[in-house]
């Protein structure tokens, strides 16, 4: 049986930023607000360009970095909440895009949890035979938002970010655990289609992001931090990329886990959530400062949590 391993990784952040300053002059908040709850100084807005355009510079940096022919690759899978259209998905536009034209390619819907979700599916394709992917998490999360509501559209961001896998004879991707729990399924809506044909009328219902906070607050640090530490176990691990929501929520897990701060890298200051994208963003940054080298010798985490509720667990081996 062959295994994946990660061979290359890209990010692609849209040119826009947005400070907490902008924000508050539209909406009735402040930077020491926003900062002194989540972290958050700044997010990349993107304007004209959709989902599928910044997942397509991802995937080309992925393909002209490393050289390979488009034709050689498998698999396309982008996790994404915020699709250019709900048919085709962004994996099949990205296909076209870069000519991987005997690569299959579809989306994963898993939220904050999406590129978890995605590689771990990745990892099993492999498994199963396939012998090269790419996967990416990419989101415009902006489109999603109601701008006039301060408890949501402080948090978010825009971006894309992913990684060539390859198969090879010893395992990387060493353990996944993913979990969900659709009882909780309300506490964080978005892009509700009106339920409605002409055999049935609907009242008009936002489709803006809704979240319940507080909610999503208390399963971080209660559920996904339990069932972190039960993956971990007694495994020794160099670096955490905890999914990039609120730098409060990482610094409590980290103290839950008994593991100190410093391995638990942090950006969301720099582009708040982008939701599906922040952890393959976070893990190219740290690939390119060379504090995680994909020859060496490191263990990581990678954990995603968020809407469905969806969480998820990566032991890799990089
Ligand atoms: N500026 C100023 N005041 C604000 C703002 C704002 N942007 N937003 C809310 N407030 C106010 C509220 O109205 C409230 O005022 P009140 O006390 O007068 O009613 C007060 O600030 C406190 O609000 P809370 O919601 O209790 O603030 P909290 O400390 O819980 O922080 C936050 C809110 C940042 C959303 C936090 O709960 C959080 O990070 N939750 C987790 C979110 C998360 O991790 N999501 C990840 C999943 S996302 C996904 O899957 C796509």
């Amino acid at each position: 049986m062959s295994f994946g391993k990660i061979i290359a990784t890209a990010r692609y952040l849209p040119e826009k930023i947005v400070t907490n300053d902008d924000l508050a002059e539209w909406l009735d908040t402040s930077d020491e607000w926003i900062q002194s709850r989540t972290g958050i100084k700044q997010r990349h807005i993107a304007e004209a360009e959709n989902t599928s355009d910044m997942c397509s510079q991802v995937a080309k940096k992925l393909v002209d970095h490393t050289t390979i022919d488009p034709l050689s690759l498998d698999f396309i899978i982008v996790a994404t909440m915020s699709p250019d259209y709900t048919s085709p998905s962004v994996a099949c536009q990205v296909q076209g895009q870069i000519g991987a034209t005997q690569a299959m390619a579809f989306d994963v819907t898993a939220a904050c949890a999406g590129f978890v979700y995605a590689l771990a599916t990745a990892e099993n394709f492999i498994r199963g035979g396939m012998r090269r992917g790419i996967v990416i998490g990419g989101e415009k999360t902006s489109k999603l938002l109601d701008w006039h509501d301060r408890s949501s559209a402080v948090l978010f961001g825009d971006g894309a970010a992913g990684v060539l896998l390859e198969a090879t004879e010893e395992p990387s991707i060493i353990k996944q655990m993913l979990r969900a729990d659709g009882k909780q399924s309300q506490a964080l809506t978005a892009g509700y289609h009106a339920n409605k044909n002409i055999f049935h009328e609907e009242a008009e219902t936002s489709p803006a992001l809704t979240m319940d906070g507080r909610g999503i607050w208390n399963f971080a640090l209660n559920d996904v931090t339990k069932s972190l530490k039960e993956f971990v176990g007694e495994e020794s691990v160099d670096y955490y990329l905890l999914h990039q929501a609120n730098k409060r929520i990482i610094e409590k897990i980290a103290r839950k886990m008994s593991e100190p701060l410093e391995k638990f890298p942090m950006n969301l200051m720099n582009y708040g959530n982008t939701s599906a994208a922040s952890i393959p963003i976070l893990l190219d940054e740290l690939v390119e400062t060379k504090q995680l080298s994909l020859n060496g010798k490191q263990k990581i985490v990678l954990t995603g949590y968020g809407g469905g509720l969806a969480w998820g667990n990566l032991l890799i081996q990089l």
